[in-house]
């Protein structure tokens, strides 16, 4: 049994093992260039946690883990051109460093490429893993529409956008960890199980991303914040002040979330000045803990004997008090 140290060391060198690198160099180096600048990894982490819960083979799932992470950066080049964000992982994003069309091409190309990790490793079930995978793919898709259409949206619920975030993150934590049960051929039911603890921890990973937006601090966050004010994202925070500004407040906070100033930097002080008057950041801790909670019950409810729970137990520890 590998611990979730032993885990992610175990990727990162399965990372520093493969080469990216190809022709036409315009096409592969901003690969290349997003592959190795890391993150933290905890798609392939998950992925192969999951194997190893069930009594799978950490080497028939090596592709799968290349293929999930492949893919998750794949939707950051397209999300960073779609968001305008300047810095991600602390360096400039591919369309900053390079241009819009390298984001799409080179992100289209990673998309492909992630399709290649995932046929590579045969197995007796593969059609319900690369299911698994396509239908998470086009979940990430449904939500990054929404997460678009919402932006010029005011009438956007908390279910709504709860639903949001479901597709366009926690599908995809949470299909990380299914891939990685399939491969062990665990039994459906722990596999549902499994699914819902990625879904109840993908919720709250998004919360806190939205939280880190408005409140983190840029350096470690390694993204720049007060991005999502500045492009009327309807996240949590902004959802839940409305719930309980009054008319003033909601009038402003209306107002600016229908507006796109050239300078921002108004916008944000005073969106962020509402926010801490109405409590939010307090509002949005609650909402993640309790996504926690649900987490940790279905992981609970798994059944696997309590040591072989324990490396995803530490991601979950581990993401609860992120700072990036
Ligand atoms: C960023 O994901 C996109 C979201 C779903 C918020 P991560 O926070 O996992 O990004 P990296 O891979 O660690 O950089
Ligand atoms: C993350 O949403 C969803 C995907 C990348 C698919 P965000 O737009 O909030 O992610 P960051 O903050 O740019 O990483
Ligand atoms: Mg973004
Ligand atoms: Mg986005
Ligand atoms: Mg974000």
């Amino acid at each position: 049994m590998k611990t979730y140290q032993e885990i992610l060391e175990s990727v990162k060198s399965i990372f520093d093992q493969e080469c990216f690198v190809s022709a036409p160099q315009g096409l592969y180096e901003p690969i290349d260039y997003t592959l190795r600048l890391g993150g933290k990894r905890i798609r392939p982490v998950m992925l192969l946690a999951a194997n190893q819960m069930f009594g799978g083979n950490e080497e028939s799932v090596r592709y799968a883990a290349i293929g999930i992470e492949t893919f998750h950066n794949f939707t950051l080049l397209h999300d960073d051109l779609m968001d305008k964000s300047p810095i991600r992982r602390g360096k400039p994003t591919v369309y900053r460093k390079w241009n819009e069309n390298t984001a799409i091409l080179s992100g289209d190309t990673m998309f492909a490429m992630a399709w290649r990790y995932m046929l590579k490793e045969p197995h007796s079930n593969l059609q319900e893993i690369l299911n698994t995978f396509n239908e998470t793919a086009i979940g990430v898709c449904e939500g990054q529409q929404y997460d678009m259409e919402f932006e010029t949206r005011s009438d956007v619920t908390i279910p709504e956008y709860i639903e949001m975030i479901r597709l366009k993150t926690a599908v995809l934590l949470a299909g990380a960890l299914k891939i990685g049960a399939l491969y062990a051929s665990a039994p459906a039911d722990d596999t549902d199980k499994l699914y819902q603890f990625g879904i109840h921890l993908g919720l709250a990973f998004q919360l806190q991303d939205d939280l880190l937006d408005a409140y983190g601090d840029e350096k470690t966050f390694g993204k720049a914040t007060g991005s999502d004010i500045r492009d009327n994202k309807k996240t949590y925070l902004y959802l839940k002040a409305l719930e309980t500004a009054n008319d003033e407040q909601r009038a402003k906070l209306t107002a600016h979330f229908q507006s796109q100033p050239e300078d921002t930097t108004d916008k944000v002080n005073e969106v962020l000045a509402i926010y801490s008057t109405l409590n939010i950041r307090a509002q949005v801790e609650q909402a993640i803990d309790q996504e926690f909670e649900l987490a940790k019950q279905f992981l609970a409810e798994i059944h696997v004997d309590q040591e072989q729970k324990k490396p995803l137990q530490t991601l979950t520890q581990m993401l609860l008090g992120r700072e990036k």
